[in-house]
């Protein structure tokens, strides 16, 4: 099945810290995909904005390189690669001086786009002076959006702090805070699976369904980034922002309709209904060094580390829908397999005509696969096949998104592709609100604070995590889908 591509507006999207590896890796290659798609208009323009002193023809250098490592050679286009190349321009600036500034208001008013998107690819610290500036040049306008990336803040008063001084400059319906969670194409169809089907929304609740686990493995682990890390660990990278995005498009309420401020309404009341989590729910665990790789230690250059690289949680909503449902969370690096999936394991029938002793099954589970491979399985209890006797087995009912949808080979758009056409859109339903990111927080501070200097639990590379992790589930005699691809 084709894609079907509507193209947006003609737009300036002025990319701040864009001689980064974001920019490098994911935004200018990102672009280029939307534009070989006929959903970018070749007249639009991409601004770099760095400290790097580079002129136009040294950006364009730099992004043919990022052409050439990030995307895939079946995928590139000699002939719109040359437009992709004509719609950027660059401006070398000093972020919190004054160098740069004229020539970036000049080079945006020259050529009035009738969208302008300002994405800030740089540290949180740069988000106020740059949004000052923006709005003292006048450059921002009252139409203009501005794109901002996590991490959002660092507790709650951090990011209250960064909603304050975005909110100073532009209004809540200009901003877009990145999740790039929310771009993946499963986490949206966990919406219309939800909601657009009528089947399933009569069994989404604790009347029928046992716990959800929700697992977001990968197998890369801190190197090459470990002094950010270090200060932030698992709680603060993944679970405050993504694996709480897919809790709460799981467990919403349906919105009156599929619109920025009802869809943010339904997660953030998820949000506030969330109980606090009990010290004995938590297991956080680091990754011990292997036979050919150093420890987590190591890779976070810093031996007295005690920050997690995993983390597991029970959890509970405090609402009509979920209580006494307990969501399962778990995210770690260098486990077994880069694997994340949501699901959603259902009760036992209420009675069982079937001999229990026969038991070969885990019982229905419905299982939504983010990455990779995304799909849906539906695990249903069967007759085992052949003679001898009445025995029930499991099995999978397996919808992979490529099969279902027919893989012609076509570029199916990454997260931040979607994003960005949003962004320009002016579409603000996949992006968080500031109410959203602080409620986040002040769930997750307390859970913070109590574990200060703690040590987390150790665990082989490879594996599904630390033993206490297991235990958590074997304590209320369940256990997590198995890691693997
Ligand atoms: C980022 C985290 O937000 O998400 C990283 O900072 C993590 O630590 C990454 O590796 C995971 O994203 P994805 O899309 O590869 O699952």
């Amino acid at each position: 099945m084709a894609t079907r591509i509507i193209p947006v507006e003609s737009s300036d999207m002025v990319i701040f810290g864009a001689s980064g590896d974001l920019a490098q890796r994911k935004i200018l290659p990102g672009l280029y995909h939307r534009l070989v798609a006929g959903q970018l208009p070749p007249t639009a323009r991409i601004i770099g904005a760095a400290r790097s002193k580079w002129n136009r023809e040294e950006f364009q250098k730099k992004a043919t390189e990022s052409y050439f490592e990030f995307v895939p050679e079946h995928e590139q286009n000699p002939e719109i690669f040359k437009t992709f190349l004509n719609c950027l321009h660059y401006v070398p600036i000093d972020a919190m001086g004054n160098g740069g500034w004229d020539e970036l208001t000049a080079l945006v008013n020259d050529n009035p786009n009738p969208v302008r998107a300002f994405y800030l690819s740089v540290g949180p610290s740069l988000f106020g002076p740059i949004s000052t500036r923006l709005s003292k040049t006048g450059i921002a306008t009252p139409e203009s959006r501005i794109v901002v990336e996590k991490p959002f803040g660092h507790d709650l008063a951090s990011a209250k702090e960064l909603n304050k001084q975005l909110g100073t400059c532009f209004k809540e319906s200009q901003i877009y805070r990145i999740d790039h969670y929310l771009g993946k194409e499963t986490v949206q169809n966990l919406m219309a699976l939800r909601f657009a089907n009528a089947l399933l929304e009569p069994v989404w609740n604790s009347q029928h369904v046992d716990h959800v686990q929700i697992s977001v493995s990968e197998s890369i682990g801190v190197e090459g980034r470990g002094e950010y890390y270090d200060t932030s660990g698992a709680m603060r990278d993944m679970v405050q922002n993504h694996l709480m995005q897919l809790l709460c498009l799981t467990a919403m309420e349906p919105p009156a309709k599929f619109n920025a401020d009802d869809v943010r309404d339904e997660k953030l009341k998820v949000i506030r209904s969330l109980d606090p989590v009990k010290p004995d729910d938590i297991v956080r665990g680091q990754y011990r060094a292997s036979t050919h790789d150093g420890s987590y230690k190591d890779h976070a250059i810093n031996p007295d580390s005690t920050t997690e690289c995993f983390v597991a949680l029970k959890v509970h909503i405090s609402n009509w829908r979920w209580a006494g449902v307990p969501f399962y969370l778990r995210t770690g690096k260098k486990l077994r397999a880069r694997m994340s999936e949501i699901s959603v394991i259902f009760k036992d029938p209420p009675h069982s005509i079937f001999p229990q002793s026969e038991r070969r099954h885990e019982g229905n589970s419905l299982v939504i696969r983010l990455q990779p491979d995304e799909g849906i399985t539906m695990h249903m209890i069967i007759k085992e096949p052949g003679q001898g006797g009445f025995r029930l087995t499991e099995v999978p009912l397996d919808m992979s998104f490529a099969e279902a949808l027919g893989d012609n080979g076509e570029h199916l758009a990454d997260a931040y592709e979607r994003l960005m056409m949003d962004v320009i859109r002016g579409d603000q339903t996949l992006f968080m609100r500031g109410d959203e990111v602080e409620a986040a927080w002040r769930w997750t501070d307390p859970i913070i604070a109590n574990w200060s200097g703690e040590k987390p639990e150790r665990y082989d590379q490879g594996s599904s995590g630390p033993d206490g992790s297991l235990a958590l589930m074997h304590r209320d005699s369940r256990r997590w889908h198995a890691i693997e691809v």
